[in-house]
């Protein structure tokens, strides 16, 4: 039997947790939350550790071939393991010269620091070299990197004497966003081109291929925009036909009408095959076209919640590479209500914008209609030499019609509507955002499954799966939210290796490796194991443990869909009969705290009290006060001795977690026992048994100071003798030490071992 001396201090404590954590929608609570303390103790995780004297950790690159992940930060250029990014680190320091550092300076530029080489762009050149640019201290300059054909070689250098101007590819400003991609040794670049940072543009420049921008100051293509991610996605088996989809967001040009909101999410795009025009648009795009992103909710009053502030993008491949799935994460413009929201997009749908009417600017109020007028042939945004326009072999031999139609109607009239038009996850009414997401396709047993990992702006990233719960609606499961940084602060960059099984998370002040799973977190029992839902883990007959379809184990037991224990862990659900009884001591007329935590936020608690051998619901409302973490009993009277059943509901399983035999002492009884004079005084008491040495316990723990709320409670200390005085009558050992969880939401067993961090 184990004994917990009440916990009456910390009942405060609980309470003042619980005040922050207890309220709000429950299925919007992480069912595991764990600090980065904890998220440590589970080793899974892994802070790159090597300080040098950098910041803005932004750029990740990963090259899944050589295993290495490639960082860009503030003057430094690192070349990592992925599979444990704190061996062997191979570090470029790539700083800006101290002459133009002092230029820089001069230009008054230098204000919070940005007079230094800010890394903005780590792209593969070929099979043994990287192209890397950074903001030179408001003088953008790139270069190669050599890192050799294999990582065994262990080669990272910049290749010497070669600077190549960053003008077109990386801002001069470190607080600009910018977004890149190469292809074919030309890079694509959305990007401020200017000193001042007024000259947005989308460019094209380095290799065989003219250089080509958007319109220069021309509101009507770009608008103060902010770059998130550039992407090649081919429109057809026709090479002609490939596309660059741009995501960004910008200044609506309609902002000071009131009715439209002042930032607009949008997705334009190009042909990679774009030469600009002939007698126009010359070195100017003619194939750019951009649509509006939607992202909104429906509230209760039929008021719609527009998402507009564009964050991030994840493009997750599918088996046809014209097709893949767009994930968009969006955040409520303004201050006043923090609000996110996931959008999902099919290429189909974005296609199908495209496809439609441009959008055209008529009538005496100057209202946005679709353009109803002769469109000119090729249609705008058609490839040259495509599918479409096999006789056109270069957007010079476009007609002017043509030309100047595109110039003017840059954007499409209908906006592209987020699959079955609504968000796939929404978070109001909470106190952070996200800002970046990354998407996996798990396997599990009863199907597969898209596990969405979300960085929010405290320095978290949530593990959430959406289930369908009847044909028109969505089950949204936070699965664990984990504090992957130290010092928290917002995640600025998330990427995924489903083959390493890793995350890596960025922010300004640092980086982290995280597996995507730490299955013993849920608990060892089959039932916490499929409760806890999670399609990278499934119990083996022992534990909860990483489930990879390829071991087909008949024994592995998961149920993501229902998360049903009764079904799936029949035979194994008796581990509760094992579950120990505590005893517990109270003092007649002082009251006493009962501890009960379910390991998720997600279970609701009800308590029972049995008194021979009947059991039936707590209910002395008055003198129960019931707290997150268990039950507060007042002026207990011998009536309250008994077992006490703390019995949780998940998912409609039942089970219990905790039960207490309490036992009521008599008020008397233990102030004589206690007393300076009491015979049974520990030190006498030792002295009569040298013969038979119980080591003397460990004294109870010292309680937190009181809190001031706290009437006096000299029980406590009462007990506590009390209790030491009864375990050196009855027992050679010391009593167990009471076990105290200052978990959230949750609690890892002591016998428990850790996951190595996953290795493949
Ligand atoms: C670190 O770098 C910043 C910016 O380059 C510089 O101002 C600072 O002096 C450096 N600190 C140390 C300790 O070298
Ligand atoms: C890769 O590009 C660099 C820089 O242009 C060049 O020096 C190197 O020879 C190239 N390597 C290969 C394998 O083509």
């Amino acid at each position: 039997m184990e004994t917990t001396p009440a916990l009456l201090p910390l009942l405060l404590l609980f309470l003042s947790l619980c005040v922050s954590g207890c309220h709000g929608n429950l299925r919007l609570t992480p069912r595991v939350y764990l600090s980065y303390k904890e998220l440590l103790e589970t080793r899974t995780i892994r802070p790159f550790s090597f300080s040098f004297n950098t910041s803005d950790y932004r750029i990740l690159h990963m090259d899944q071939d050589q295993g290495r992940l490639y960082l860009g930060s503030r003057e430094y250029l690192v070349s990592l393991d992925m599979q444990n990014i704190n061996k062997e680190p191979l570090i470029i320091h790539w700083p800006a010269t101290s002459q133009r550092k002092g230029e820089c300076r001069m230009t008054g530029k230098g204000g919070q620091g940005e007079c230094a080489n800010f890394v903005r762009l780590i792209e593969p050149w070929n099979r043994t070299h990287l192209y890397t640019c950074g903001t030179g201290a408001y003088k953008p300059v790139c270069t190669f990197i050599n890192r050799g054909w294999k990582a065994e070689e262990y080669l990272f250098r910049l290749v010497p004497g070669y600077v190549d101007s960053g003008k077109g590819k990386c801002p001069y400003d470190p607080r600009q966003e910018n977004a890149a991609v190469l292809i074919n040794g030309n890079l694509y670049a959305g990007v401020h081109v200017d000193f001042m940072g007024t000259d947005p543009a989308i460019f094209r420049t380095l290799g065989d291929r003219p250089a080509v921008r958007t319109e220069q100051y021309d509101s009507r293509w770009l608008n103060e925009p902010v770059f998130v991610k550039i992407q090649k996605i081919p429109d057809s088996a026709e090479k002609n036909d490939d596309k660059l989809y741009f995501f960004f967001r910008e200044k609506s040009l309609d902002a000071a009408g009131g009715s439209t909101p002042s930032v607009l999410a949008r997705v334009g795009r190009v042909c990679l095959n774009d030469d600009g025009g002939q007698r126009s648009l010359v070195n100017k795009w003619t194939t750019f076209l951009k649509a509006r992103l939607v992202c909104s909710v429906i509230g209760a009053e039929g008021v719609e919640t527009y998402f507009d502030e564009l964050r991030d993008v994840f493009i997750q491949r599918t088996h046809d590479e014209r097709n893949p799935t767009v994930y968009a994460v969006f955040s409520t413009a303004g201050s006043v209500f923090k609000g996110s929201a996931v959008c999902v997009y099919s290429m189909a749908d974005i296609r199908n914008v495209f496809n439609g009417p441009f959008s055209h600017k008529h009538g005496h109020n100057y209202q946005w209609t679709p353009y109803t007028g002769k469109i000119p042939y090729p249609r705008p945004g058609t490839c040259p030499g495509g599918t479409f326009t096999p006789g056109l072999h270069t957007t010079k031999a476009f007609s002017d019609e043509a030309i100047n139609f595109v110039r003017a109607h840059p954007l499409m009239y209908h906006p592209i509507y987020p699959t079955h038009k609504r968000p796939l996850v929404v978070r109001t009414g909470v106190d952070y955002r996200f800002t970046t997401i990354a998407v996996d396709m798990v396997d599990a047993v009863d199907g597969r499954y898209e596990v969405l990992f979300l960085g929010t702006d405290r320095g978290t990233v949530q593990k959430v799966i959406v289930l369908p719960k009847d044909t028109s609606t969505t089950e949204e499961l936070i699965l664990e939210e984990v504090e992957v940084f130290r010092t928290p602060a917002p995640v600025k960059t998330l990427k995924i290796s489903t083959k390493r099984q890793q995350l890596y998370v960025s922010s300004q002040r640092g980086l982290t490796q995280v597996s995507l799973h730490r299955c013993a977190v849920y608990g060892k029992a089959c039932s916490d194991c499929c409760l806890a839902r999670d399609p990278y883990c499934a119990w083996d007959g022992e534990t909860c443990s990483a489930f990879t379809p390829a071991t087909k184990r008949r024994s592995r037991r998961q149920d993501i869909k229902h998360g049903d224990p009764l079904r799936q862990c029949r035979g194994f659900n008796s581990k509760e009969k094992r579950l120990r009884e505590t005893v517990q001591f109270g003092v007649e007329g002082s009251s006493t705290f009962l501890e009960c935590q379910p390991r998720s936020p997600q279970a609701t608690v009800k308590w029972l009290y049995q008194k021979d051998s009947k059991r039936k619901a707590l209910s002395r409302d008055k003198e129960v006060l019931k707290t997150g973490h268990g039950i507060l009993l007042k002026s207990l009277t011998q009536a309250d001795s008994g077992l006490y059943h703390c019995l949780a509901t998940e998912n409609n399983f039942k089970h219990t977690v905790a039960r207490v035999s309490l036992r009521i002492l008599d008020r008397e009884i233990v102030e004589a026992l206690t007393a300076p004079d009491s015979p049974a005084e520990p030190e006498r008491h030792h002295q009569h048994h040298h013969h038979h040495p119980p080591p003397p316990p460990p004294p109870p723990q010292t309680p937190p100071p009181p809190l001031q709320q706290l009437p006096p409670q000299p029980e406590v200390r009462l007990i506590n003798q009390y209790c030491q005085t009864y375990w050196q009558q009855q027992s050679p050992s010391p009593p167990h030490k009471p076990k105290r969880t200052n978990r959230r939401h949750t609690e890892q067993k002591e016998s428990e071992e850790p996951h190595e961090l996953q290795a493949q």
